[in-house]
């Protein structure tokens, strides 16, 4: 339960002659806050942090990222052991309970998984809306939200067991909606779950499997396809997270607030930098052209970044880089593959970790540096890894959203500002302007 911080200090801020105290907390790793939400009551300013550099937003029990140190845990757990040893299903049973499950219990959770991978049948009539070539975050931002339509039980976020099923349908439900999304792009039939199969082999046979012959899922790609899923499950307050929690402060409908997310992650700083960074990977195109992309990555005047590198925590290596990257040669060695944008990928990252700009800017690959590589090998477009990356991050935004209204301090999320416009003046009529 939510409310486990400790007051462990005081700060003293003074404005125009007036002393404030403000409770400093401390939780059970990271950085102390300091309590501001009494600085407007009692001092009568607001605090300002564009980008909330330094704000919290929440007490969360989730996920502890340390970007210094590089440290990623999800309830306690470090995300490459995790990643090492267990499996998606078994993460997101620990995001959204918070405990790892026993045997019984995820059997149960996984059984109740299985149960809901189907869409309704009406789901499908919105594909025929979109042009082929349409982005498929357009999509799934479209149909996720679609889906509050045939759910409208989930409004009630009052019954823990609605919350539930709200949570167990869409993470159920979106590898069928992804896959559904790729072959819409593809020109190819729909093909339903089977649920015989694990939830990431089920995914890739959605995706890959033509009616007109039988297809046989690789352990090894199904294997790399689960942990790519734990890698992106949950990540702290990140933008899409914030805005699911925001959507959903105010009573919307979960699967609204999970649309408002992925509307989000599609930006390129954020999830769409896995798409950005294989596009950026192929217009290098050859080791001999780092160099120039490079430069223009420390030219201010030109907007050009590095896509994949950079975070704004991590001031040092990602974890799941780290992760990914063994994950990728894995890949790579078992399809015989040895393309030159990991070529490119694996000399740009030599180079940029030991150029000064990079170094003293912190600046090293995160998540999104070796997905691409992973994804575009397993034979998805580039445009469909940032639904992957909503897929499974769907499971951190239900956890997220589900912590926040569990929260009994929860309040619709309402930021202020410093004002300035124009100061008050009265209208002119036309005729006289
Ligand atoms: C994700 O928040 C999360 O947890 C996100 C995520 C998750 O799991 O949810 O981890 C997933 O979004 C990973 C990040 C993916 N984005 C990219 O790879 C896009 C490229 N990266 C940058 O756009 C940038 O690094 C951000 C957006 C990720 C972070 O931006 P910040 O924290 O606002 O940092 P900044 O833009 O202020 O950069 C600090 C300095 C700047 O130089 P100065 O103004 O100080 O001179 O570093 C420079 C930037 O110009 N810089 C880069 C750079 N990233 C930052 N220069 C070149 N290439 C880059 N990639």
């Amino acid at each position: 339960m939510i409310n486990k911080t400790k007051q462990t200090g005081t700060a003293k801020l003074e404005v125009k002659g007036t002393t404030v105290e403000l409770p400093i907390l401390s939780g059970t790793h990271g950085p102390d806050v300091v309590d501001v939400k009494r600085v407007y009551a009692d001092a009568g300013v607001f605090t300002l942090d564009p980008g909330f550099t330094s704000t919290g937003s929440c007490e969360s029990q989730i996920t502890f990222i340390n970007g210094e140190e590089g440290i990623l845990l999800h309830r306690g757990y470090p995300i490459d052991q995790l990643a090492d040893q267990s499996g998606f299903l078994e993460v997101a049973y620990l995001l959204l309970n918070g405990e790892l499950p026993t045997q019984p219990e995820f059997s149960e959770f996984a059984g109740r998984v299985t149960q809901h991978t189907m869409l309704h049948t009406q789901m499908d009539s919105f594909f025929d809306g979109f042009r082929r070539d349409s982005h498929p975050m357009a999509m799934l931002t479209g149909t996720v939200g679609a889906m509050s339509a045939f759910y409208p039980g989930a409004m009630d976020s009052s019954d823990p067991e609605e919350r539930n099923l709200a949570y167990i349908r869409l993470i159920a439900k979106m590898p069928t909606l992804a896959a559904r999304i790729y072959k819409y792009t593809q020109g190819q039939p729909f093909v339903d779950p089977l649920n015989e199969l694990g939830y990431a082999e089920n995914f890739l046979r959605m995706c890959f499997s033509v009616p007109a012959e039988p297809y046989k899922v690789s352990p090894t790609l199904a294997r790399a396809m689960d942990k790519i899923f734990i890698l992106h499950a949950d990540h702290e307050q990140n933008a899409s997270t914030s805005t699911v929690r925001l959507a959903g402060s105010s009573g919307a409908h979960p699967y609204a607030a999970v649309a408002a997310g992925v509307a989000c992650l599609w930006g390129p700083s954020h999830g769409g930098a896995n798409e950005a960074c294989l596009n950026m990977l192929r217009e290098i195109g050859s080791v001999d052209r780092i160099p120039e992309f490079i430069e223009r990555a420390k030219d201010k005047n030109d907007p050009f970044r590095l896509m994949g590198f950079g975070h704004r925590v991590y001031k040092n290596y990602d974890p799941r880089a780290t992760v990914m990257q063994k994950t990728a040669h894995e890949v790579l060695d078992e399809l015989g593959i040895d393309t030159p944008v990991l070529r490119v990928a694996k000399e740009l990252e030599r180079i940029a970790l030991e150029d000064e700009y990079f170094k003293s800017k912190k600046l090293y690959p995160n998540v999104d540096f070796y997905s691409g590589v992973i994804l575009d090998a397993m034979g998805f477009p580039t445009e469909m890894f940032t639904v992957l990356f909503a897929l499974a991050r769907t499971v951190g935004w239900v956890s997220q959203l589900n912590e926040m209204i569990e929260d009994p301090t929860q309040r619709i999320g309402r930021p202020r500002q410093i004002y300035t416009g124009a100061a008050k003046r009265d209208f002119v009529p036309i005729s006289q302007r």
